[in-house]
């Protein structure tokens, strides 16, 4: 794994070295440290500033190299705007801004983090933190060629120190937030590694590492599903050389006995299609048709490496969807472990075959309070959201806003689609229960409309995270193909609802 940057928190200080950050307004003021620590610079930063057009708008930053009368090599200028209109979401994109213009050959950098008049809160200093550490993700394990001799292929892994005024409440706000970072570069990892590396008995191999943290790890195999009646998950693995998994991830942190909430992911690890097979053009972009069971790890993760106060089930269906002489073929018709059956019309609408029996088995085998599934489901929810927001589908109205909200809150945010029986006839099928595809109208729903015939009456969301979980443009905190979508959205709600 690349290297992560290491991250301090320290006492404010009027001294800077090596590459230092400081923060100014639209006045292009500075904080009471910064400014002594700048003093013996006198105009430089007003004279830069009017040189380079710089005008402390929020977000901007102003490069200074090696500046004559400061110890520093190099001072990042961060602009924060109008004070009054800085939003607590900002610091997260700030410190993602900041570790951008951090060259990888930086050493040590100080970031002096406080306001031209006041302090900048624990909790915004700790956002500032995680912003940098997601920035600082790179996958790059696959590249040979170091491009620098100290750091891992140009990765930055210099000592990061940020100055606050309480370093010991930011270090406080910090502490749950670094195992949440720990939750998304995992998630990240899994999303990026390719399908040769990353089939589904390695994946589970991968999950079961959460053992070290607490997690009680169940892994089914083909043998076991077979027992329990999965046929629907397995008729999508049975064509490919890899054996299907189906991993159990238990978190207890919460009192006991208490129901658990339940977190359900599709992890096709790769998807060809099957026989209905797809077009070769962006087919690679379909190692990353396991991202909805990449955020379920990513969220265990987090959950226990911060000791959340809640219990929590993870469940992840793993397959590797191929076309081969054992493959499943269109008409198909597959018992699944509920009893109802299902028609295959396309081997290429494979997710909601796999969640279909990861669904029922969770409820069936856990009685969640909750339980929220995140797949890759449908190309179709992409071309109805693009790729900002992810696609909620619900039985519980009260479920939905709760999401919402922590989307909201966390920027990874929710839009909700509508269910509803009038769909129900696009799936109907002449010969089963029902057929696994609706048709082009509404793709995205019908989609959906399947998965809910799996679900009883367990309160319960979808998320069809096609468009935000994989192949996503870089963002400020984001410049990994796979952005471990889903954990601080899941994170954040289980601290709003679901802890102790
Ligand atoms: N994994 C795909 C959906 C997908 C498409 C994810 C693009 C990410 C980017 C899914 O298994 C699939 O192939 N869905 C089909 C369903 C159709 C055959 C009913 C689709 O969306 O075209
Ligand atoms: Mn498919
Ligand atoms: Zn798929």
């Amino acid at each position: 794994m690349a290297r992560a940057p290491k991250i301090s928190f320290v006492e404010l200080k009027p001294s800077v070295a090596g590459t230092a950050v400081v923060l100014v307004d639209e006045n292009l003021s500075l904080g009471r440290v910064a400014k002594s620590a700048l003093a013996p610079a006198g105009q430089l930063l007003s004279r830069a500033a009017k040189s380079e057009g710089f005008k402390g708008k929020l977000g901007k930053t102003l490069d200074l190299i090696a500046p004559a009368e400061l110890s520093a090599d190099r001072l990042i200028v961060l602009g924060l705007g109008k004070l009054k209109e800085l939003k607590p979401t900002e610091w997260i994109k700030l410190g993602g801004k900041t570790m951008a213009k951090v060259p990888a050959s930086a050493k040590k950098v100080t970031v002096l983090l406080e306001l031209p008049e006041g302090t900048v809160s624990a909790t915004a200093a700790a956002e500032f933190a995680l912003g940098m550490r997601l920035r600082a993700y790179k996958f790059d394990r696959y590249k040979t060629k170091k491009k620098n001799d100290d750091a891992e292929n140009g990765d930055v892994s210099a000592d990061i120190s940020i100055a606050v005024s309480d370093p010991a409440a930011a270090r406080k706000a910090w502490a749950p937030r670094e195992a949440i970072a720990g939750g998304i570069v995992l998630a990240r990892d899994l999303v990026n590694e390719p399908a040769n590396v990353l089939y589904p008995a390695e994946f589970a191999k991968r999950a079961s590492a959460l053992k070290k943290l607490g997690v009680g790890i169940d892994v089914l195999d083909v043998k076991a599903m077979k027992k329990l009646g999965m046929n629907a998950l397995l008729g999508v693995g049975q064509g490919s050389a890899h054996e299907s998994r189906l991993v159990v991830m238990r978190w207890n942190g919460g009192k006991k006995g208490k129901p658990p909430v339940a977190i359900v992911g599709k992890g096709v690890c790769f998807d060809t299609g099957g026989i209905s097979i797809k077009p070769a053009s962006n087919m690679e972009d379909m190692k990353g048709d396991m991202a909805g069971a990449a955020c379920v790890v990513g969220l265990m993760h987090a959950l226990a490496a911060r000791k959340a106060k809640v219990n929590a089930v993870g469940v992840i269906g793993l397959v590797e969807n191929m076309p081969g002489g054992e493959a499943q073929r269109p008409g198909d018709i597959v018992k699944t472990m509920s009893g109802q059956t299902i028609e295959i019309i396309n081997t290429d609408a494979e997710g909601r075959l796999v969640l279909a029996d990861a669904l029922w088995y969770t409820k069936d085998r856990f009685k969640p309070k909750f339980m929220i599934n995140l797949a890759t489901l449908t190309g179709a929810i992409i071309v109805a959201l693009g790729q900002e927001y992810a696609g909620m589908f619900s039985n519980n109205d009260k479920l939905c806003e709760h999401l919402t909200a922590a989307g909201q809150e966390t920027g990874e945010r929710v839009w909700r689609m509508p269910l509803g029986p009038e769909y129900d006839k696009q799936i109907d099928s002449k010969f089963a229960d029902m057929k696994n595809t609706g048709g082009r109208n509404g793709g995205a729903i019908t989609a959906a409309q399947l998965l809910q015939r799996f679900v009883g009456d367990t309160p319960w969301a979808h998320l069809d995270v096609a468009g935000t979980a994989m192949a996503v443009q870089p963002s400020d905190y984001n410049t990994s193909w796979g952005p471990g979508w889903g954990v601080r959205l899941l994170n954040r709600w289980i601290e709003n609802h679901h802890e102790d």
